[in-house]
């Protein structure tokens, strides 16, 4: 039987009594449907699954991203699932040993941003590589009136460039990321299609409003994400081997926490659910030419296309 209890008050979710490798019954898939929009983050402890079992399981709730956006890590058979590891190969480090250590919703920096994103855990450290949540529906309800306002008309331009960490990786890996992900803009608060409620979507890798400079903007911009994450809006997750975690990117923020020995082994296997075309560019043009000049005019679906 499954069951399901909530484990945080801004959001988290627990699900027992289910196996994620089985068949999926319509009812058991339409509970689990319905707690994601409810508690935006699900946790499905002891799990036995592997790339294809993920992919099957998680193309329950759409379309995955292929993640050509950010190709350095992906399963070498199949396109849909990224690893995030720290485990060397051919001697070098992996280009996702740090990946998430700034709070973030999941390719707010591409087009067509991710709608959930699932993360299986099959080695961690001993003790920390936490991952941590915040409720963006809470961040942006318990903003004043005014502040709300203010807000609802405003658009922020996200910069893959301000991933914590992304220079480290390398710059072979960090200029071809900047290279595929040239900056886009979306709104500052979104409107969930499917809860119909209103979110923050302002993070730390935002780098301005448009329409004010990144002087005028850096103090809201802080203000915003220090607002958001406050523990009252948070839940912490403590991973054990055998999770799947799946979240609600669209309505929520995340945060790897770096605090774990480096010569331990974390090692999880991810995938991201497709969202809608969301954003654009904030200069086709530059974009079209730093992308191999694909030619892209202002309608936003030509412009997406350079992603599919
Ligand atoms: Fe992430």
């Amino acid at each position: 039987m499954l069951s399901i209890q909530p484990v945080g008050f801004a959001c988290g979710t627990r699900i027992t009594g289910v196996d994620l490798s089985a068949r999926m019954s319509p009812a058991d898939l339409e509970a689990i449907r319905a707690a994601w929009l409810e508690h935006l983050v699900l946790v499905f402890p002891a799990q036995t699954l592997d790339p294809r079992s993920l992919v099957a399981f998680t193309r329950h709730f759409g379309e995955l991203d292929d993640y050509a956006t950010q190709p350095f890590n992906r399963h070498p058979e199949i396109n849909e699932v990224f690893v995030l590891t720290n485990k060397r190969s051919n001697g070098k480090p992996s280009p996702t040993y740090n990946s998430g250590q700034n709070w973030h919703t999941d390719l707010s920096y591409t087009l067509r941003p991710a709608k959930g994103t699932s993360v299986y855990c099959i080695e961690k450290p001993s003790v920390g590589g936490d991952t941590m949540f915040a409720n963006m529906y809470l961040a942006y309800e318990r903003l004043s009136p005014k502040m709300r306002a203010f807000l609802d008309g405003l658009e922020c331009v996200h910069d893959a460039s301000l991933i914590e960490g992304l220079d480290k990786r390398g710059p072979e890996v960090a200029n071809e990321f900047r290279r595929l992900n040239p900056p886009v803009v979306h709104p500052a608060v979104r409107l969930h299609a499917e809860s119909g409620r209103k979110a923050l979507y302002v993070n730390e890798r935002v780098r301005n409003f448009l329409g004010l400079s990144e002087a005028e903007s850096r103090p809201i911009v802080k203000f915003l994400c220090e607002h958001s994450i406050q523990p009252r809006l948070t839940y912490r997750h403590y991973w054990s081997v055998g999770d799947l975690v799946m979240w609600d990117n669209r309505c929520t923020v995340h945060l790897a926490v770096g605090d774990y020995d480096p010569a331990e082994i974390r090692h999880m296997i991810r995938t991201s659910g497709m969202g809608d075309y969301y954003g654009r560019y904030l200069d086709p043009e530059v974009a079209a030419a730093q992308m191999g000049g694909v030619s892209v005019s202002k309608d936003k679906k030509t412009v997406a296309s350079l992603h599919d």
